[in-house]
């Protein structure tokens, strides 16, 4: 066995001990009622940081949830990596669903169930757990720094700034994230797009009031009603979306590319029962693939207005709400997807109602190089530890930061995250497998091993 491998052999349970104390913080960052939590998300990993000896660790705070920020420098003669991850999670939100509760972690059938076990801070770990082993064999190869930050799945809001003014800082040579998956554990693959994302609230606005819905019933135009045909006609019968001008930027893939995803493998079935549908739906054309990694979308995610309480209340309401994303594929424009979202709902809206919009986070696209230097030394990476040649992918999900960092700091990003998409992120009942726990710290102190070797 390599020494890597009996390393993390032998100190397993300290390895997910040490996570598991890292779940039980609940560092929600969309509720206000968690800002300590998550503050205290930051101080374990400025311990955990300082254990694994790192020659500086910062707290940085923001106008939000601070940035945690950390270096092992070793020789200005080698080549340095940035990792980012984040330490914030979803909410756990429904609780009652959770088979055991969100911020207790539970092994159960090799899994490490809790919010957070896999999106991030699972995966986020990992590479502080490399660190521990890279100076175990003695000095690193690469100089290491750290981000970490505590507003991911909030939108990202104080990270540009922080990036922007702490560009020499975090200057290097590649940017290493863990926050996506593999295909399957027998099928490893490296992420090299992400989607982007354009996020509105729409609120359609009729009678003053409340009325009765025998009274006005028919003569008075109903503004959940209306809203709700207003979000059907966004899309079409075969799948595409209306909004003017909002395929103009998507980059068509050639027949060659396509043939090449085609061969990605996927089992429709398996997808299909894993969530408990009969049948899939979306742009015609195109394979259910295609529609999460290449093809933009569009979907409410939550609706409201009007009487949803116990009973029935005979109510015309004088309001509804809705929440539209639209994930995006290169080279669509996060802030020009979104003025034409709300020029175009405007334009649809009939005369007895009004329209507000209002824009929330975005981001861009991104797409990760698959010749760079970084790619192969992680492609290396999983073929040493995995006995695989891992398969680039495109997932369907969206991390920002990547497109700002190729902005601001013209760095390649390897995206090398070792989730499953049945894992359930952002989904009650949350886990991690733990062979993808210590198999992922295993491949990433390899990674470190062959970017220094393809560097020189
Ligand atoms: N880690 C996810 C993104 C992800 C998941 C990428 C699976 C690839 C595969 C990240 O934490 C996330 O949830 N991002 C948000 C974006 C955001 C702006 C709130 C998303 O995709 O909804
Ligand atoms: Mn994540
Ligand atoms: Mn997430």
């Amino acid at each position: 066995m390599s020494e890597v491998k009996s390393y993390i052999d032998n100190n397993q349970q300290r390895f997910l001990d040490e996570l598991m104390d890292f779940l039980r913080i609940p560092s929600v960052s969309a509720d206000g009622k968690f800002k300590n939590e998550v503050l205290r998300g930051a101080g374990f990993l400025e311990d955990a940081l300082k254990k694994v000896g790192v020659d500086l660790v910062e707290i940085c705070p923001t106008a939000g949830h601070p940035i945690v920020y950390a270096e092992k420098i070793v020789s200005a003669d080698v080549p340095t990596i940035l990792v980012y991850g984040h330490y914030d999670v979803q909410p756990a939100d429904p609780y009652e669903l959770w088979e055991s509760p969100p911020f207790e972690p539970m092994i159960k059938n090799n899994r490490i169930y809790a919010r957070g076990s896999c999106d991030d801070k699972g995966q986020l770990y990992m590479h502080i757990k490399a660190l521990e082993i890279l100076n175990q064999q003695g000095a690193p190869p690469c100089n290491l720094k750290f981000i970490l930050e505590g507003e991911e799945e909030v939108g990202s809001a104080n990270l540009e700034k922080y990036v922007r003014e702490n560009a020499a800082r975090l200057r290097s040579d590649v940017i290493l994230i863990s926050d996506t998956a593999i295909i399957a554990n027998d099928t490893p693959s490296i992420t090299v797009g992400l989607r982007g994302l354009s996020y509105v609230e729409v609120e359609v606005i009729g009678p003053n009031r409340d009325l009765h819905s025998g009274v006005y019933g028919g003569a008075v135009a109903n503004p959940l009603n209306i809203l709700c045909k207003m979000i059907s006609s966004l899309i079409d019968d075969q799948g595409r979306i209306t909004i003017p001008g909002f395929y103009l930027d998507v980059q068509d893939l050639t027949s060659d590319e396509r043939a090449k995803m085609a061969e990605t493998p996927f089992d429709l079935d398996n997808y299909k029962e894993e969530i408990g549908i009969a049948e899939v739906q979306g742009e015609e054309g195109f394979t259910t693939i295609e529609r999460t990694g290449i093809r933009p979308s569009l979907d409410v995610n939550g609706i409201w207005g009007g009487y949803t309480g116990e009973g029935a209340k005979t109510v015309l309401p004088s309001k509804a709400h809705a929440k539209i994303s639209m994930r995006l594929v290169p080279y669509q424009d996060d802030e020009a997807i979104t003025k034409l979202f709300t020029e175009h709902f405007h334009s649809i809206a009939p005369k007895s109602v009004t329209v507000n919009v209002t824009p929330h986070h975005g981001g861009k696209p991104a797409l990760t190089p698959t010749d760079s230097t970084a790619f192969r030394a992680a492609s290396n990476a999983f073929e040493q530890a995995w006995d695989k040649t891992p398969i680039p992918t495109r997932d369907g999900g969206s991390i920002p930061i990547v497109a700002l960092f190729t902005e601001v700091l013209a760095v390649n990003t390897v995206l090398m995250g070792f989730g499953l998409d049945s894992d359930a992120i952002h989904s009650p009942n949350e886990s991690y497998g733990i062979f993808n726990y210590l198999k992922g710290i295993e491949t990433i102190v390899l990674f470190h091993h062959h970017f220094a070797a393809l560097s020189k």
